[in-house]
């Protein structure tokens, strides 16, 4: 695992994008797997600066997002989707065909889900993919539990999760309890993973990834140990 330690936030979103645009550097056309909450908003901003730059094209980068709340109109201001369009899609020249959330509102979310597997078998590969972490080591929404899925499923969040999300949300009781989330073999099925942390809630999610020696499901994060190339880019206070 590479470390990289940044003094706040807004270092570590240009940090990101440096060392991803420095991945992606002689690959034709990228794919992102992309991630949601408030951590990588920042990046999503200097995403968006350096695509006004010229700096970063999106015309040739196909996404693939990690996870989606079940139950909520893509339409709506807390879903993913409208999270995504909101941060990055609608600001750069990326083509609608070209990113992927899993589609959780409608009534068949057994076809849902494999449509989402077929789809991460077809586009394969992701070169870079973009991870947060939440406060109880959970990746995308792989909560801590006695096993772990590999591939695309639904998943129940823990009260941890929804009382953290519940920021976004007038109340945690509007906070869905269930979403479609990628697995852990997905996950790891990338060439580089980027998992950004910043602030104190984050102090002990990031010592354990550093420190763990064991692949324990209880702790979901711990799995990307056995991956090759992931870098830590997290702010001072994170990795305190
Ligand atoms: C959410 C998302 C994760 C995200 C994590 C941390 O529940 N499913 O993909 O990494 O929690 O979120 P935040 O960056 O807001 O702390």
């Amino acid at each position: 695992m590479k470390i990289i330690k940044c003094e706040n936030y807004q270092e570590m979103s240009e940090k990101a994008l440096e060392v991803i645009q420095e991945l992606l550097k002689d690959v034709e056309k990228p794919v992102l797997g992309l991630a949601t909450g408030s951590t990588p908003e920042g990046l999503y901003q200097e995403m968006i600066k350096a695509n006004e730059k010229g700096e970063m094209d999106f015309s040739d980068i196909c996404s693939v997002n990690l996870d989606e709340y079940v139950g909520i109109d893509p339409e709506n201001e807390q879903s993913y989707h409208y999270y995504m369009k909101d941060h990055l899609f609608d600001h750069v020249n990326i083509k609608e065909e070209n990113y992927n959330i899993p589609k959780a509102d409608g009534d068949d979310l057994d076809k849902a889900v494999e449509e989402y597997n077929q789809l991460l078998d077809e586009i394969g590969r992701r070169n870079v993919q973009i991870l947060g972490i939440g406060n109880n080591g959970h990746i995308a929404f792989n909560e801590p539990d006695k096993t772990l899925s590999i591939g695309t499923r639904i998943v129940q969040l823990t009260d941890d999760t929804i009382e953290a999300n519940s920021r976004f949300f007038d109340s945690p009781e509007e906070v869905p309890k269930k979403a479609i989330s990628m697995g852990i073999g997905d996950i790891l099925n990338a060439d580089h993973i980027v998992l950004l942390a910043n602030g104190k809630g984050k102090q002990k999610a990031i010592h354990q990834l550093i420190h763990t020696e064991e692949l324990d499901p209880m702790f979901p994060a711990s799995f990307l140990k056995v991956h090759p190339s992931v870098f830590i880019i997290a702010d001072k206070e994170a990795l305190a």
